[in-house]
């Protein structure tokens, strides 16, 4: 069995410095621009990539320049991109403008994101990996994506899920069936609370009722707690030098399902998610500073 496939949305994020962000009937002028990849399970699968898991994605991209960008990124990870679903359209991307003062506008395009039937995925292909770590779809063009995750969590021994806010603002009723499929689930406090519409600790013990193995609940700069059938631990964070927490919580997750993999105690693991969310915010973006098993001291 190889390791961890990855289902999400997958984008690409342009940021544009410009000398001013133009209202209706004005222009404006870019100075710069520079391309990120993005998407959140698809930073938490190059996360996983860089610690020497073998990986793959579920997604899907169109027929542009940015899918180009995206799949050739995923390659040069050591990503497998076999499972990724080329359709006709655009890709998701994002335009994000920043001007001299630091203010910003964005612009998103989900593209052909939420358009991931459950009859175009290789479910055999898939099946080969251990587990499948879901994060959400915005579901602008439509719930297609989410069905065919709700349909696939059936086919794996291990799921993890970050709902993200996107999926906790749906509600419990429409995310039941993943949770109820859930080993590890992966969401920040604020995300916890809005879906159960109760205090995380409350929540985490309606998870465990629910069928969920493992709860990792993300407390930013108060590092995590995480909670079992069996106990319950609260796992500080390593005091560094915070330059941009963008994708902090996809960086925790690769942290945090490496140790499951290596079958390390629930306080390791956390360590591990600590570890290299500490790595990721001492850079800017979600991935630049995703580090290489050779850069931890394990
Ligand atoms: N200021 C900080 N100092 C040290 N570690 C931090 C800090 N902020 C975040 N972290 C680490 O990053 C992890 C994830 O952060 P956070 O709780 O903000 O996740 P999130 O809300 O899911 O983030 P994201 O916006 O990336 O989805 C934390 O559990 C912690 O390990
Ligand atoms: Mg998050």
């Amino acid at each position: 069995m190889t390791e961890v496939v990855g289902f999400g949305a997958l984008n690409l994020d342009k940021i544009y410095s410009v000398d001013k962000i133009p209202r209706a009937d004005e222009e404006g002028f870019v100075k710069d621009v520079k391309l990120y990849p993005g998407g959140s399970a698809a930073n938490t699968i190059v996360g996983l990539a860089r610690l020497n898991i073998k990986t793959a994605y579920i997604g899907k991209v169109g027929s542009d320049e940015e899918a180009r960008i995206l799949l050739a990124d995923f390659e040069r990870e050591g990503v497998e991109t076999t499972l990724i679903v080329r359709a006709e359209g655009r890709s998701g991307n994002a335009m994000i403008f920043v001007d001299e003062k630091g203010n910003r506008a964005i612009l998103v395009d989900p593209g052909v994101n939420d358009t991931l039937r459950y009859d175009e995925i290789d479910i055999e292909g898939a099946r080969k990996y251990r587990l499948v770590h879901l994060t959400s779809f915005i579901c602008k063009n439509g719930l297609d994506s989410l069905e065919s995750q709700k349909k696939i969590v059936e086919e794996f021994e291990y799921v993890s899920f970050d709902p993200g806010m996107p999926y906790a603002e749906r509600g419990l009723e429409d995310m039941k069936k993943i949770i109820e499929n859930t080993t590890i689930f992966l969401p920040s406090r604020q995300e916890i609370e809005i879906l159960f519409g109760m205090n995380y600790r409350e929540a985490a013990e309606e998870c465990l009722q629910m069928g969920v193995e493992v709860v990792a609940v993300k407390l930013g700069s108060g590092g995590c707690w995480i909670r079992n059938r069996d106990r319950e631990v609260r796992v500080k964070p390593l005091t560094v030098r915070v330059v941009d927490t963008t994708g902090a919580g996809d960086a925790f997750n690769a942290g945090f399902i490496y140790g499951f993999l290596k079958e390390k105690d629930l306080e390791e693991c956390g360590k591990f998610g600590n570890l290299v969310a500490s790595h990721c915010i001492q850079r800017f973006g979600a991935r630049d500073g995703l580090p290489r098993l050779s850069e931890l001291s394990l």
